[in-house]
């Protein structure tokens, strides 16, 4: 795996009817070069990790609202036999394609990230997920999400940033940019000075042994460090 990667086609796993599926080939290189005995992906959606965890005969446990588990609510540590070794997710981008009522079911579920009213508050339930997804993972292990920026009514939010700024600095592990393909949009023109996103990001944390106050309070520390002003640093 590099930090670039571009899959032209999505492969046989899950169904590519399922809007917004996930691209089997990510979820074979993950395993790959991570080589989990236990994957868990909290959003399931069509099962394309599920179908590549049993062709390569890896543990796998699937979660998603449509089953009905809520990352925003349930903890997901308490559906698994042990923590994971790779924890996860591909969730809604928020109001990009919305998933209960649409995707599936007859009407808007709550917890569902793809409803929220407000893109704050899609990042505040996002933050639940990935604290969710941390906890379920061993310490050393991998939680990971495949999100993708968006730009609505001129506005361009990078959810990406977000998400990076919302987890401990310290277990970052690597950002690997996925080239899209075949989306909808591929078909639009566009005109004057726009450019298109064509791109999405997985993001790779590992768990560390550090308690999430320790790593608060060395954020904390940092910021106060950045925000004296520059005689004023300790030096070195
Ligand atoms: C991008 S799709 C996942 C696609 C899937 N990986 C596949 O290949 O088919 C996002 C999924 O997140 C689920 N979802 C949305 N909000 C959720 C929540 N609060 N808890 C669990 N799953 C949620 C949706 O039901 C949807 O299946």
């Amino acid at each position: 795996m590099k930090s670039v990667v571009s899959y032209p086609e999505r492969g046989k796993w899950g169904k590519s009817s399922w809007r917004g599926n996930t691209c089997g080939y990510i979820i074979k290189d993950l395993i790959g070069h991570f080589k989990p005995s236990l994957f868990v992906d909290v959003c399931e959606g069509s099962g394309t990790s599920g179908d590549v965890c049993r062709e390569m005969g890896v543990e796998y446990i699937g979660l998603d609202l449509h089953k009905g588990q809520d990352f925003t609510k349930d903890s997901i540590l308490s559906f698994l036999p042990r923590p994971a070794d790779i924890c996860f997710s591909h969730p809604p981008y928020h109001c990009m394609i919305r998933y209960s009522g649409s995707v599936w079911g007859s009407h808007p579920v709550d917890g569902d990230t793809s409803h929220c009213k407000s893109a704050d508050e899609f990042l505040e339930k996002s933050q639940v997920m990935l604290l969710n997804q941390r906890e379920a993972t061993r310490e050393g292990g991998i939680y990971t999400t495949l999100i993708g920026d968006m730009r609505k009514n001129g506005v361009y939010r990078s959810f990406q940033a977000d998400f990076i700024g919302m987890m401990p600095k310290n277990e970052l592990l690597n950002v690997i940019i996925k080239l899209q393909h075949n989306m909808q949009s591929n078909g639009t023109r566009y005109r004057g000075r726009f450019i298109p996103v064509v791109h999405e990001y997985l993001l790779i944390w590992r768990k560390s042994r550090k308690t999430l106050f320790a790593s608060a309070w060395d954020t904390a520390r940092d910021l106060k460090v950045e925000s004296r002003s520059p005689g004023d640093r300790p030096s070195g």
